[in-house]
């Protein structure tokens, strides 16, 4: 169209087409739509709902969410209203939401992943794809087991097979945890199944200690780390995954973890991510999205590229490398 100039933020994902590639984190944007008086949700590319259970929960006592210096720990105890209350009262709003909706599906046995996410792909399809995406929050413990459904390549095998058949309107990808030993292995079993994409990853399990009282902070006693000092690991693992799995078979890393400023989601970009998810900054400033897109549109330009997808996995391993730029010093010892 004359006088539009393309967006450089713009991008398909497994197939799905959005605005940029900023999506609100699982249970860090309300329920669904909470953030809209805050944050102008057409202009971003996608929001994660909070995880949603077969039944309702109201998660842990306080507290559940204390803020740290270099970011917060949480143990909300996914809280929220359960399938049937979601699928009735709240997923209406999600056609009226001008970006697209993803939707966490969390649970405790195969059977609650699979009653989540066959009624949300169902639902979608009823709807006309309100829903375009269904992601697999698999750092729940199994309850038979107490072990998590991501933590090893055969659980989350077990757990894709009896998932992947019955998702046939949606994507479909799970989030992985960062603290599982064997990442790269987990992903190449979701690859494995035919995930559409894979979300790296969720908190790093964490404590903190009232040393007065000399009792946990938090009434879980343990919970997850999130935030800035969250970032450089989820960075590694996107880098480890994107080469040694995911970049072979084609399959898009949405990269989750310390994303607070543009810097972070670039870098995020160069290891590979196709996307990247913000949560803990929303916090702290609910418009910060904004501003990632602003800084981003600028680098890509920098970059001399017209689109944001050219630098996924640009990352330069073959120059010689030498002392970080003086930009890049000042920004990091910012973060
Ligand atoms: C308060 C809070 C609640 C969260 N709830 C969920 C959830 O329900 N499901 C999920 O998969 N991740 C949940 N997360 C994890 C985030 O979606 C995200 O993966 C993590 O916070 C790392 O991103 P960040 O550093 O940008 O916050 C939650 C995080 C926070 C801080």
């Amino acid at each position: 169209m004359l006088g539009t100039s393309p967006n450089p933020l713009s991008i398909n994902l497994a197939g799905i087409d959005l605005r940029n590639p900023v999506i609100l984190a699982a249970g860090t944007a309300g329920l669904l739509d909470e953030l809209r008086d805050v944050l102008d949700l057409g202009l971003i590319g996608a929001v994660t709902t909070k995880s949603i259970t077969p039944n309702p929960r109201e998660g842990n006592n306080a507290w559940r969410i204390l803020p740290l210096r270099a970011g917060m720990i949480n143990a909300i105890g996914l809280a929220n209203p359960g399938l049937d209350a979601f699928v009735e009262s709240h997923a209406p709003r999600a056609r009226a939401m001008p970006c697209k909706v993803f939707v966490s599906a969390a649970g405790f046995s195969i059977d609650d992943y699979v009653a989540v996410a066959a009624n949300i792909d169902a639902y979608a399809a009823d709807s006309g794809g309100v829903f375009t995406a269904i992601e697999l929050n698999v750092s729940c413990p199994n309850v038979h087991t107490g072990t998590e459904f991501g933590s090893t390549p055969a659980l989350i095998t077990e757990l894709l097979r009896a998932v992947r058949p019955v998702v046939k309107h949606c994507k479909l990808w799970p989030k992985l945890s960062p603290a599982t030993g064997d990442l790269v292995g987990v992903a190449g079993a979701a690859i494995s199944q035919g995930v559409d994409a894979l979300t790296i990853g969720n908190t790093m399990p964490a404590m903190l200690i009232d040393v007065e009282t000399r009792r946990p902070a938090l009434s879980n006693i343990t919970g997850g780390l999130s935030g800035p000092a969250l970032h450089p690991v989820a960075l590694k693992h996107v880098h480890d995954v994107y080469r040694k799995v995911a970049k072979g078979a084609n399959v898009p890393i949405i990269a989750a973890g310390g994303v607070m400023r543009w810097e972070d989601a670039a870098e995020f970009i160069l290891a590979g991510a196709s996307a990247f998810q913000m949560g803990t900054a929303l916090f702290a400033d609910p418009r910060s999205p904004i501003d990632v897109c602003k800084g981003l549109s600028a680098w890509v330009k920098r970059q001399g590229k017209s689109n944001i997808g050219e630098l996924v996995g640009a990352l330069d391993l073959d120059s010689p490398r030498g002392p970080a730029s003086d930009q890049t010093r000042k920004a990091s010892s910012e973060r």
